[in-house]
This record gives structure tokens, sequence and C-alpha cells, in this order.
């Protein structure tokens, strides 16, 4: 596996790749690897001649200073894994080699999308997320760029930016990968003590019962569930829970039995923000 640091090594990689009328397979992350990076990254070498793996804290997708200093960060061990797992590419920026990439001109129409859950609760975000990946996008421009379904509404707005901005890169979304009580892989996880993680395999459980009783409760009914069984534990505080329309990113009010439903969630423990969704 090659790291490559800077903007200008990556592209004379790129292009030389495309030269060889190779396909580039791209999986953007944060770093601080789990299992569920890795499988992005198997799909993406079953798919692709070349993988690319980013690891980039990017700044500007977190509004709140305290959660950009307290990501973890562990750029050593990720190499070592990339490397296990047989990626080609390793992209490590710095936030200089990033500043020199010009910003994209986008204006994207999101709808909902930009207004509901996570765009609501993390002003500005999306804004971080979508100027990332497109700088990330130009300069790579993959045949195939990999998401993973765990942020459901990130993945959404991934595919939007590609429908309107890169419409030869095919998002391809990935299964959300769990630990064994049910608890959703996630860098953040690692901010959290055992007795923590054992605990929040509450969330999937909740999830899991809401599907299990679709066609017996309504919206109100699996609300009330949901919200009594976060008040019964004292470590975590149910930020939001809703039932979605993925296609029109709605709310949905009354019965939720049609197609793309999803429940959508985040709860904190701590100062520790996780969420988490599942197609109903
Ligand atoms: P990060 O949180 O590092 O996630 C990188 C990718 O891994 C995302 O597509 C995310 O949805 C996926 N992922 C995370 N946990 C997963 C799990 N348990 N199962 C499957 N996939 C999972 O998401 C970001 O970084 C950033 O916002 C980024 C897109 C890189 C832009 O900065």
């Amino acid at each position: 596996m090659k790291q490559i640091t800077n903007v200008v090594d990556l592209l004379s990689f790129i292009e030389l790749v495309k030269r060889k009328n190779k396909t580039i397979g791209f999986v953007p992350t944060m770093g601080s690897l789990h299992e569920g990076h890795d499988s992005l990254l198997r799909k993406c070498q079953n798919e692709n001649d070349i993988s690319i793996v980013s690891i980039y804290v990017n700044p500007s997708q977190f509004n709140c200073s305290n959660d950009f200093k307290n990501y973890p960060r562990n750029l050593d061990l990720d190499i070592k894994r990339l490397n296990k797992l047989n990626c080609d590419i390793v992209f490590s920026p710095s936030n200089y080699e990033i500043s020199k990439i010009k910003d994209l001109e986008i204006n994207l129409n999101l709808g909902n999308l930009d207004k509901l859950l996570e765009a609501e609760k993390r002003p500005g975000h999306f804004k971080g997320v979508t100027g990332i990946v497109s700088k990330l996008f130009k300069i790579i421009h993959p045949n195939k760029a990999y998401f993973g379904e765990k942020d459901l509404q990130q993945l959404l707005i991934i595919k939007k930016l590609s429908y309107q901005y890169f419409k030869d890169i095919k998002i391809i979304s990935c299964e959300t990968v769990r630990t064994s009580n049910g608890l959703a892989k996630s860098s953040r996880n690692k901010n959290l003590n055992s007795e923590e993680k054992l605990i929040a395999g509450v969330i999937y459980k909740v999830l899991n019962e809401v599907k299990k009783n679709k066609l017996i409760w309504n919206i109100k009914k699996a609300k009330e569930f949901v919200n009594s069984s976060f008040k019964k534990i004292s470590l975590m505080n149910l930020e939001y829970f809703e039932v979605i329309n993925s296609e029109k990113f709605s709310f949905i009010q009354e019965t939720y039995t049609s197609r793309d439903c999803y429940a959508v969630i985040a709860v904190n423990i701590k100062n520790t923000r996780l969420i988490d969704n599942l197609k109903l």
C-alpha cells in the first residue's frame, strides 16, 4: 500500500491509473477505522481495480469545536489496518493540502434532507460534508464511491450530490456493520467504556421492536415505546426518534407500513452522540 499525503502526487497517480484504463473505487473516511470501514473497503476492492481510502478529519463538518477536538484519531493504526487489508492507496492530506483544492461552486437542491434531523441538529454539518466530498470527488473522480447506510441522511445527500454534479460517479450504499449486541460500529464508540457499549445495544433492540410491531403500532405508539424505553436508562438521552419516508425524506405521522420507511434515531451517552437507523 502506498500512502499519499499531497494532492499533486495523488493526481499523477490517478492519471497513471486512468491511462491504463483501470477502474478506481473510493472510500472516504475520517479515520479511526473499524469493521464498518473495512466492509466498505472490501466491497470497493471486489468491484474495482484500484482502491483508494481517504483519511481526513474534516473540520468544516463539525459544528462544535469540542466535538472536533475529541474526535478519535489514530493514523498509524489506521495505516497498519489498511495495509493488512491490501488497500492500494491511502490518501491522508493535511488541512493545507485540502485548502489548495478549489471549492466547487455547488448549490444542491436538497429539500428536507437539508432541514430535518441531522441537518437541524447539526447546522452546517452537511455543507461541510458535501464540501469535502466534492473536493475529493473532483480530484479522484472514481468510478464508484462507497458510503455506509449507518449515516442514512449523509448517504442520501451524497446521492443527490452525485446526481447533480458527478453523474459518472456511482454511489454504492453499504450495509451497517454491528457488534454482537447490535450496536452500530462507529469511530465514536471509542469514547464509550465497556459498560456504556453494552447498554448502547438497546438502540438496535428498540429499533427492531418498532419494526416487529409495524403492523400493530401507529407512530404515536412507536414513539411512546421508544421514549419510555430510554427514560428507564439514566445513562442514555434520546435526542430524536422518527419514522421517515426516505424517498421524500419526510416524517411519517400515522402508520408506517409503506415502502421506503426507516426508523431513525439519535442518542447521547454522556458526551458521545450515536445515530442509527433501521429499514422497516
Ligand atoms: P466516517 O464517519 O469515518 O465514515 C466513513 C464511511 O463509513 C461513511 O460512509 C459511513 O457511513 C461508513 N460507516 C461508518 N460506520 C459504519 C458501519 N457501522 N457500517 C457501515 N458503514 C459505516 O462519514 C464520514 O466519515 C464523513 O462524513 C465523510 C463522508 C468521510 C466526509 O468527511
